[in-house]
């Protein structure tokens, strides 16, 4: 399907929709009439399957406890088979109602308080609050930036393991926001240094399905067998498919020792239940929509091309990292403003709603990620603004 076909046929207008994106800015931003390209949400419709398949559901009329069946593991073993050449175990796999909760949870059943978990920066924020809130040490890395290009300072990454006894590292793969998409040998180089010094890994590959054309993600299920004693890998349909607000992802966990402390510490909380929609969802999202998948790939690159040639015709100082992964475009503005003015200047000037890079890290301020997901016509707008505003200054 063409950009403009698939732009035209599923992008919906979300406002008045309990969208956090879309009217939720007042809690987050200095106005609410912005144009939003933050929370990492899709503005676009899901495959209409889903929403068949969910509409069938609506009309059966009742919600109540549900199982997962065989068809669903089916289902989602394939797509992780097909898409990402992982051999998955049915038995591996358990289910929360989001990414976020897996890894906190996971800090919570496989460390003390007090322990030391590793994160790489800049990245996602709740990566930083999971560690701090469950009163867990918090060791970082910092990610080196060459020209917007980031890379592992592995010597800093096994110091920081000694010297703090870390016991989690918590790896986001690809990476938000830098998009990265991490090679066999980082990631072995990682995982080793990790399993020297008896460290878990947790790997949250939510971003997985968001790969640039011609690019393969490799999971770190997929890197050495002699990795998944001590491995945790979180994945979602939610960001693929866009469905967030059905709470549904999966823990996957090799280690039966493993998965017993994982189960034993989910029968003190949450328990074993499942989103009855989110499943379905899965089920169908993960049965039929792969060519869905690969229209909505074609429209993320083609706004991203777009964003980066109004860019570098206007304002060729920005440093825009190049996304091999995720639909979230990570740009640097240093030379254009300094960290003091982004958000006037992004709110007042320019009007847009984006994240901010010291959400992500204190050496980010001058940085901004833009959410993709949308019609082109959004980035355009956004961009020729912020070129207004950022030429005139
Ligand atoms: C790396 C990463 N993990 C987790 C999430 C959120 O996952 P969930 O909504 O399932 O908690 C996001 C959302 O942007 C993300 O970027």
């Amino acid at each position: 399907m063409l950009v403009k076909e698939f732009i035209e046929r599923y992008y919906v207008d979300r406002k008045s929709t309990h969208s956090v994106k879309w009217d939720g800015l007042s809690e987050t931003y200095t106005k609410s009439d912005l144009l939003p390209l933050w929370v990492a949400d899709m503005d676009f419709k899901v495959p209409e399957k889903v929403q068949e398949k969910l509409a069938e559901r609506v009309s059966h009329g009742v919600f109540g406890y549900s199982l997962v069946e065989d068809e669903y593991y089916e289902a989602f073993i394939n797509w992780q088979k097909k898409r990402h050449n992982i051999d998955l175990k049915q038995e591996w796999v358990r289910f929360t109602t989001g990414v976020v909760n897996s890894f906190n949870y996971l800090i919570q059943s496989f460390t003390q308080p007090e322990e030391s978990v590793l994160i790489l920066a800049p990245v996602y924020y709740p990566f930083f609050d999971a560690v701090k809130n469950n009163n867990r040490q918090l060791v970082v890395s910092n990610l080196v930036n060459t020209d917007g290009y980031y890379t592992v300072d592995l010597d800093d990454f096994e110091k920081k393991i000694v010297e703090n006894q870390v016991k989690i590292f918590l790896h986001c793969s690809p990476h938000n926001p830098v998009g990265r998409v991490w090679s066999q040998e980082e990631l072995l180089a990682l995982f080793t240094i990790c399993q020297k010094h008896q460290v878990k890994i947790i790997s949250d590959e939510i971003h997985q399905d968001f790969i640039q054309p011609g690019r393969s993600f490799l999971s770190a299920l997929s890197v050495s067998e002699e990795f998944l004693e001590d491995l945790f890998v979180l994945s979602a349909p939610s960001k693929t498919f866009n469905l967030a607000s059905l709470l549904h992802s999966h823990v996957i966990i090799p280690n039966e020792s493993h998965r017993q402390t994982f189960d034993d510490y989910l029968d003190k909380g949450i328990g074993s239940s499942v989103s009855v929609m989110g499943m379905i969802a899965t089920e169908a999202a993960y049965t039929y929509g792969e060519d869905w998948v690969d229209d909505l790939i074609n429209v993320i690159e083609h706004n991203f091309e777009t964003m980066k040639s109004i860019l570098e015709k206007e304002l060729p100082h920005v440093i825009i990292t190049n996304k091999e992964a995720t639909y979230l475009a990570w740009i640097d503005l240093s030379y254009y403003l300094e960290k003091e003015e982004l958000v006037d200047m992004m709110e007042n000037k320019v009007g847009i709603a984006i994240d901010y890079g010291e959400w992500f890290d204190t050496h980010s301020a001058t940085c901004i990620r833009i959410n993709l997901a949308t019609k082109t016509e959004n980035i355009e707008e956004a961009m020729n603004k912020l070129v207004k505003v950022l030429k005139n200054k």
